[in-house]
């Protein structure tokens, strides 16, 4: 670790390095406290940023823990090992990996605390705090049905009823602004921050939708599963959003649980599908803001972010791209209070899904300055717009 803080020398020429093939800045360690701090060892120079609020919405790669205080949840992530690495160890804070998320980190580099999960928070808490409010649950889903779908029992928060969550709070924030012009300021200004859809495409949906709806190939599904996202983004817009950043889906059929048994290749055919409805997303953001006067959609690639690690894992320092860090059953996650792997820092995937601290830490800064993947801009250039 210590080799690369403050050694500016290694940062500079590491720059260079940061477009296409990897890099290897470590996750930052427990001295890199301040904004200042995390600014400088990612880079980013003197950046002028007046960002009042980040607003998340997502699945389990954003969760910072609302499955927790969901009724009859068993989709909970609140025990070790989860958050072995988190804030000095053994915080299982309901983050669906080892340490930090994607949304911590950036949080820290706009200088905003990460924005506490939205269930857990108290009367007061909701009306106080202006600065965001993370709406992410593990297994949500743009479609209301699709959790069920891939078999998973009990609560969870899809992307309609973080909205309605969402909705709510506007009504409380708005109540802290003398003027609607104020409130339509910090709005505007505000950052809303999607990761959504991975598991719509992780179940069995042909057989479902076919009944259904009578969706019975994938170009339509995805078309289906599109007009509805876009739908939903519309009406985030409605409720005063204006800067969106929308992640595409990952590679889905490289997460452990879709690997081929023995030769551990992804599945190629999940991929193709998850590809196919990623090619959609550009075309609709610009759609949405052409029709929505003063939005800006941008576009992050999380599926090349996933694909350059997948095509050269040791350029970004991992070693282990097929076994997850953790114990695990079969498709489950970590086994309670197992002692996980030691070198976590090399490893993408914590358990059979979830990446470690390590690939969100590799998202959180490529989104934030590298324009090789993210359209139009970057996440600094959007907060900047
Ligand atoms: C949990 O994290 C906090 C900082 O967020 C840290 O002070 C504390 O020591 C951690 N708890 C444990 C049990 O490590
Ligand atoms: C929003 O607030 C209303 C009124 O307090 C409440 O009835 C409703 O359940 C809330 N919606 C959500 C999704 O929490
Ligand atoms: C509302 O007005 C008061 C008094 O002018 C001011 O102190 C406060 O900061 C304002 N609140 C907001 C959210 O602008
Ligand atoms: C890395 O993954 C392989 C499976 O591909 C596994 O056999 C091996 O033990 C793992 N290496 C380490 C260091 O855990």
């Amino acid at each position: 670790m210590g080799i690369f803080v403050g050694a500016p020398l290694i940062l500079l020429f590491l720059q260079f390095f940061s477009l296409g093939s990897g890099d290897l800045l470590p996750v930052p360690q427990k001295d890199i406290i301040t904004t200042k701090d995390l600014r400088q060892y990612l880079s980013l120079g003197d950046i002028n940023i007046d960002l009042p609020a980040l607003y998340v919405f997502g699945e389990a790669f954003v969760d910072v823990g609302n499955n927790k205080f969901l009724e009859a949840n068993t989709n909970k992530f609140t025990f070790a090992p989860y958050g072995i690495d988190f804030g000095g160890g053994n915080n299982a804070t309901g983050r669906v990996t080892n340490g930090r998320n994607v949304v911590d980190f950036i949080a820290q580099a706009l200088g905003l605390p990460s924005p506490p999960p939205a269930l857990g928070m108290s009367d007061v808490d909701r009306k106080k705090t202006l600065t965001g409010v993370n709406y992410g649950s593990a297994f949500g889903a743009i479609l209301a049905e699709a959790p069920a779908v891939q078999g998973i029992t009990g609560d969870v928060l899809t992307f309609d009823e973080q909205l309605a969550l969402f909705k709510n709070t506007t009504h409380d924030v708005k109540s802290q602004f003398n003027s609607t012009e104020s409130y339509a300021e910090y709005m505007s200004k505000a950052l809303f921050f999607i990761n959504m859809g991975s598991n719509d495409f992780a179940a069995q949906w042909q057989f479902y939708y076919k009944d259904q709806y009578g969706v019975n190939n994938f170009d339509k599904y995805a078309e289906f599963v599109s007009q509805k996202f876009s739908e939903q983004l519309e009406i985030l817009y409605k409720l005063g959003a204006r800067k969106i950043f929308v992640n595409n889906v990952c590679p889905v059929g490289c997460m452990l649980t879709s690997l081929q048994p023995d030769t551990k290749a992804c599945d190629d055919d999940t991929n193709n599908k998850v590809s196919a409805y990623n090619k959609l997303l550009p075309d609709l953001l610009k759609e949405l803001q052409s029709t929505l006067p003063g939005s800006k959609f941008v576009l992050g690639d999380l599926y090349t972010i996933f694909e350059d690690v997948f095509a050269s894992p040791s350029s970004f320092g991992f070693t282990n791209v097929t076994s997850s860090c953790c114990k695990t059953a079969e498709r489950s996650p970590c086994n309670k209070g197992e002692e996980p792997c030691e070198y976590r820092e090399k490893y993408v995937f914590f358990d059979l899904w979830h990446p470690t601290e390590s690939i969100h830490f590799l998202w959180a800064r490529r989104l934030l300055k590298d324009n090789s993947v993210c359209s139009p801009v970057n996440l600094i250039q959007l907060v900047q717009a």
